[in-house]
């Protein structure tokens, strides 16, 4: 199982969460770390690399911070961009995505109670995620269940250190959902 990591941040100087993530996986050398603000600082995308990239591995996993309930706007690009009709979808041999695994990795400001019905944010990142579960669902991908570290403002170095570690095996044992739904 070969897995590329597409890491979409725009201030990684910045960043607490997504960069120490982002170290830990570069310690993996079976990892693949692809930085896409690092790769396109001129926000064009080379759909072709991108695509070669997507074709030479097995397991995708999306990590972002979450902005407005969503993904920063380079990763929405990227979407448009390389998922295109005859290469993931549309005609019949549009299957370079059909069999791949695909997940995501958020980190949030808001707390894991505020991500809930009764909560704040009113919604789950479950919920909140469902675009990105059906994209995969669309280019005949299997979908896998999320991995998230909530409360960033309030995070302690040895959390944060937890969180590096459950980051890895949630990249190395996750396994699609998408059978298991209803
Ligand atoms: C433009 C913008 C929008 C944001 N929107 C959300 C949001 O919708 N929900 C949330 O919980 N946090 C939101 N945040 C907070 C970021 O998710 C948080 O700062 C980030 O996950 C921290 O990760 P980092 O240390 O890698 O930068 C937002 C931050 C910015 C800058």
């Amino acid at each position: 199982m070969k897995t590329l990591v597409i890491i979409t941040h725009p201030n990684m100087e910045t960043s607490r969460v997504n960069k120490a993530w982002r170290d830990e996986l570069q310690k993996h050398g079976e990892i693949t770390v692809h930085e896409l603000y690092a790769a396109y600082p001129d926000e064009k995308i080379d759909v072709a690399r991108e695509q070669k990239l997507i074709e030479a591995h097995d397991r995708i996993i999306f990590q972002y911070p979450l902005y407005w309930y969503s993904s920063p706007p380079l990763l929405k690009k990227w979407f448009d961009d390389v998922l295109q009709y005859g290469w993931a979808y549309g005609t019949p041999d549009a299957s370079k995505t059909a069999g791949k695994e695909i997940g995501v990795a958020i980190s949030t400001y808001g707390t894991e109670a505020s991500y809930q019905p009764s909560g704040f944010n009113r919604f789950t990142l479950q919920e909140l995620l469902r675009p990105v579960e059906a994209l995969a669902h669309f280019i005949s991908a299997d979908y896998l269940p999320h991995f998230s570290l909530s409360d960033v403002s309030n995070l302690t170095d040895e959390r944060l250190a937890q969180s590096r570690l459950d980051y890895i095996r949630h990249i190395q044992s996750v396994k699609p959902v998408a059978a298991a739904r209803v």
